[in-house]
């Protein structure tokens, strides 16, 4: 049965495209609730974590999803400097000021509160201060939203570790244009993060949806 078919899911899906159309659309949202509905059925061990959350409206998606899939033992943990984009480097286009996205962790938090949802693990600071030291030992789903080359590398470097067998990760802005020419390329730094990070041949897969949907995944396979 599609989750959507439940009345209380459809309102939280219709609700955030509305108010988080920024961050969030049709094509992401079927997407992540895929993953974590793989994981209940593949009985993956581990937390959901989210590297950069904003305002935390996927972190309630996944909440949802999670509860509404009997995942409810399921942590959440998400990540964010919550001052916003840091300064680009040199792989990353000059799109947005530095600073921009700036959130709250009471955002993140009155957001669950107001669905009457349990409240993600919120981390504050920049991810090379925090990664290395809070990311739960055991992950089965990470999603990386950091939009920039540095801050999809550090999230990579700290996440694909701890990946727990059958566990996986999707990369948000990941443009494999020659894959799927309708993906949104423009935040070219984040696939070259993937693609440094993980060498040739990369074991990124592309996930294609009905618009410019740019979703990488990448798998770590159960028995390793
Ligand atoms: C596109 S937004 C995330 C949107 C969110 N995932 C969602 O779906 O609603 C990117 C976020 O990453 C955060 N971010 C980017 N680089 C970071 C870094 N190096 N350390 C901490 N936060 C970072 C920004 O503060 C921003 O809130």
């Amino acid at each position: 049965m599609s989750l959507l078919a439940l009345p209380s899911v459809r309102r939280i899906h219709g609700w955030l495209l509305e108010h988080h159309g920024d961050t969030l659309d049709a094509d992401r949202l079927p997407a992540i609730a895929a993953e974590l509905e793989r994981l209940a059925a593949d009985q993956v061990p581990g937390a959901v974590v989210e590297l950069g959350c904003y305002q935390g409206a996927m972190a309630l998606w996944m909440r949802t999803v999670l509860d509404t899939t009997g995942q409810q033992y399921r942590p959440v943990h998400v990540y964010d400097s919550f001052e916003g984009l840091p300064e680009r480097g040199p792989h990353d286009p000059q799109l947005f000021p530095t600073g921009f996205l700036r959130a709250t962790e009471e955002e993140v938090l009155a957001l669950h509160d107001q669905w009457g949802l349990a409240r993600p693990a919120v981390h504050c600071g920049w991810f090379a201060d925090t990664l290395p030291s809070r990311l739960p030992d055991r992950i089965a789903f990470a999603y990386l939203d950091g939009d920039y080359y540095d801050s999809i590398r550090l999230s990579l470097a700290a996440t694909v570790p701890r990946l727990a067998p059958g566990g996986a990760l999707i990369v948000d802005d990941y443009a494999d244009v020659e894959a799927n020419p309708k993906a949104w390329n423009g935040l070219p730094g984040v696939k070259a993060a993937c693609d440094d990070h993980f060498g040739a041949p990369s074991p990124m897969t592309v996930l294609f949806g009905t618009g410019d949907l740019a979703f990488g995944r990448y798998y770590r396979p159960a028995g390793r």
